[in-house]
């Protein structure tokens, strides 16, 4: 993290995006800024199109829009690339992700099939769900993350790319644990020479990216770039990494409404989670192992808003549980259904029902907007290694090892906007308030 603010760097030029993944998240995300850009549509959702950040005091009414007050890279500069592991192009994905209507996608259907997905780096074992063809063929891992580094050189040629990020909306992987081969770069290396078996696709991505100088987002709840050999190479290479997993649907309500429980010391005796959902995600999530991963992340959020180790009469006594079933028939149109059982004074029961019918990709494309274009500022103002304050879009953010995890989304907000005011060296907002009665 930065001790003082720095020179930004300026953000002319192409910003080459890098997508690992076509799938829904990531076809929704470019057919809007297509859509957006041909100016038939307005981003909703993404802070970074159309937030306002107060700067000063209240009684100043200076709320200038965030990408007035810091300098992002244009909608118009950024250039796509991606890889996946079946070869349909980006119209075609989009078509079967069925996010969109056709008829919105084919507003910009000759951008979208310019986009061909190049060979994905692949192993089965860790996506159990998945099979396609579309899989880089080498001797051993490092290979593959050379082969990756081969392709980003020759699209940012292309292209005439100035800066990249890259953002992982691939699968979710099966949960692993880190081992001996993540403790440290000299390991990792190693490992990737002699293709350890600990070491999955998305790390290899990573890997690469790093290695280029280039930053790193997870958007699904894997392990990845989430281990100290990765972060190692991050700090080493000056390039900063954010995750993990877009925090969209259940877990945003889930983080909108425990700060508000925990505020008015509203205890939580069960909160009961269930979600249908249809599309591949659902199928790949539809496989235990893949689904353990995702579990965690989303059961992490409420221990670190509620802190039952300091409220045990409030909150240990919470059943947690988050169920997601695959039924095709729902396609990328999520239904959830939360029960939570709350107490209030006295210990008098009540409960809340919330049945949310949710586009998943919709609340998801946003986030990963806002994220890569922040993520270019933060190499660009020289920051490096976790960006915590970027937690706002994760549902399972991280953090240096030893600190918890920031999960009220109104804490995140404040510490993302006082991140960006460090950045150009305005007063940090407290909210203190004292100013205006003295
Ligand atoms: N849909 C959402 O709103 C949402 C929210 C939070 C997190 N996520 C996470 O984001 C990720 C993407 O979600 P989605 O709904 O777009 O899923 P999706 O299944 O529609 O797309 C994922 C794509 O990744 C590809 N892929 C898998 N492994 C790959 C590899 N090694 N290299 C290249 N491509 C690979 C798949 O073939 C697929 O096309 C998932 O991990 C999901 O859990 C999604």
């Amino acid at each position: 993290m930065l001790e003082k603010p720095t020179e930004i760097e300026n953000a002319e030029g192409k910003l080459g995006v890098l997508v690992v993944g076509l799938g829904a998240v990531s076809t929704t995300l470019i057919s809007g800024i297509m859509s957006v850009r041909k100016g038939d549509s307005l981003p909703f959702g993404s802070l970074t199109q159309m937030g306002r950040i107060r700067l000063g005091k209240r009684s100043d009414n200076n709320m200038p829009l965030i990408k007035e007050f810091v300098e992002l890279a244009e909608l118009d500069d950024l250039e796509f690339s991606a890889w996946d592991i079946f070869e349909e192009n980006a119209y075609e994905a989009a078509k079967r992700a069925g996010v969109l209507k056709t008829s919105d996608i084919d507003k910009v259907k000759d951008e979208l099939e310019n986009i061909v997905p190049r060979k994905a780096v692949f192993d089965r074992k860790f996506v159990k769900n998945l099979n396609g063809t579309n899989v880089k063929q080498a001797k051993t891992l490092m290979q593959k993350a050379e082969q990756l580094m081969e392709d980003i050189t020759v699209f940012n040629k292309e292209k005439n790319i100035a800066r990249n990020v890259m953002i992982w909306c691939g699968s979710t992987e099966i949960f692993i644990k880190p081992t001996d081969v993540h403790k440290n770069l000299l390991n990792f290396e190693d490992g990737l020479k002699n293709n350890s078996p600990d070491i999955s696709s998305s790390m290899i991505y990573a890997y690469a990216a790093l290695k280029m100088g280039i930053p790193f987002i997870n958007g699904a709840p894997n392990l990845t770039v989430d281990i100290p050999a990765l972060y190692e190479l991050a700090l080493e290479n000056n390039v900063p990494v954010a995750g993990k997993d877009f925090k969209t649907g259940q877990t945003l309500m889930k983080t909108i409404l425990a700060p508000g429980f925990k505020a008015r010391l509203v205890g939580v005796d069960g909160w009961f989670s269930t979600n249908i959902l249809g599309n591949r995600d659902g199928e790949v999530l539809d496989d235990p192992e893949s689904f353990k991963t995702k579990e965690v992340s989303k059961l992490s959020v409420l221990d670190s808003i509620f802190h039952p180790e300091m409220f045990p009469e409030l909150y240990k006594e919470l059943y947690h549980k988050v169920r997601i079933n695959y039924y095709p028939p729902r396609g990328d149109n999520k239904e959830s259904w939360d029960n939570i059982d709350i107490f209030g004074w006295l210990g008098y029961p009540m409960q809340i029902k919330i049945n949310f019918l949710c586009s998943d990709s919709i609340l998801a494309a946003p986030v990963a907007l806002d994220l890569i274009l922040f993520m270019d500022l933060a190499k660009r103002s020289k920051m490096r290694g976790i960006q915590e304050w970027l937690s706002f879009y994760f549902k399972s953010p991280m953090t240096f090892p030893g600190v918890y995890p920031e999960n009220d989304l109104f804490a995140q907000l404040i510490k993302l906007k006082n991140t960006l005011r460090f950045l150009k060296g305005a007063d940090l907002i407290t909210h203190l308030g004292n100013e205006y009665y003295d």
